[in-house]
């Protein structure tokens, strides 16, 4: 049997340099974008997908951690309509869905390393998140993927369904979204 994992929130490992390493190895491992032009493109890019959200919004994000207390995944999100949000006035591509994130204004980021997935973990993870999101009073929770991602049947499996989809340059955005309450 697989050891148990812990799921726990950020906060309680955010003054842990150890641990912040290991989600930033989990985050890049995960990430389809493994080059960068030099190593502020590479700080960039990760402050646009996890970096943000552990600064601004920590009390959102929740770690899932090993029996040696390694983390081994995170899922980090924000509770405000992301469309609205100054925080996410970087990313353009968020308008294209602002006539849903009203309905379904938290939005997560999940990560697991490979040795982790298919644990339920990430199962966990979400279910976390769902929970800390409808104590807050959120009517939804959303993920961003695209058309054609493996991790699209691990979002309906979840709870998730498609509520809208858009292209952006030859991708297919796709907005998945659970109601909660
Ligand atoms: C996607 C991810 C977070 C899922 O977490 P996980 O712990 O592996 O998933 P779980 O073990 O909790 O699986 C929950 C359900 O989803 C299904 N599932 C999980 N990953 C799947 C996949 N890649 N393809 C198909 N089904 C999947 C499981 O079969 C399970 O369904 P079931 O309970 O009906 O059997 C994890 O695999 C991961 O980090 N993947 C790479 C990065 C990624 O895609 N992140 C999301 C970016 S939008």
């Amino acid at each position: 049997m697989t050891p148990p994992v812990t799921i726990r929130p950020f906060h309680s490992v955010a003054s842990d340099r150890s641990a912040i390493a290991a989600i930033d190895a989990v985050f890049f491992a995960s990430s389809n974008t493994k080059v960068f032009a030099d190593e502020a493109a590479r700080a960039a890019f990760r402050e646009r997908w996890l970096g943000r959200y552990l600064q601004h919004v920590p009390a959102s994000c929740f770690v899932a951690l090993d029996q040696a207390g390694r983390a081994v995944g995170y899922i980090c999100g924000s509770l405000q309509d992301p469309a609205l949000d100054p925080l996410f006035a970087d990313q353009p591509h968020l308008q294209l869905f602002a006539h849903v994130t009203p309905s379904y204004p938290a939005q997560l980021h999940i990560n697991l390393a490979e040795e982790a997935r298919g644990r339920g973990i990430g199962r966990e993870l979400i279910e976390a998140f769902a929970s800390h999101a409808a104590a807050a009073g959120a009517p939804g929770i959303h993920a961003v993927s695209s058309r054609g991602a493996r991790n699209l049947r691990f979002y309906a499996a979840s709870g998730f369904a498609e509520i809208a989809s858009a292209a952006i340059g030859d991708k297919e955005l796709v907005f998945l979204g659970r109601k909660l309450g």
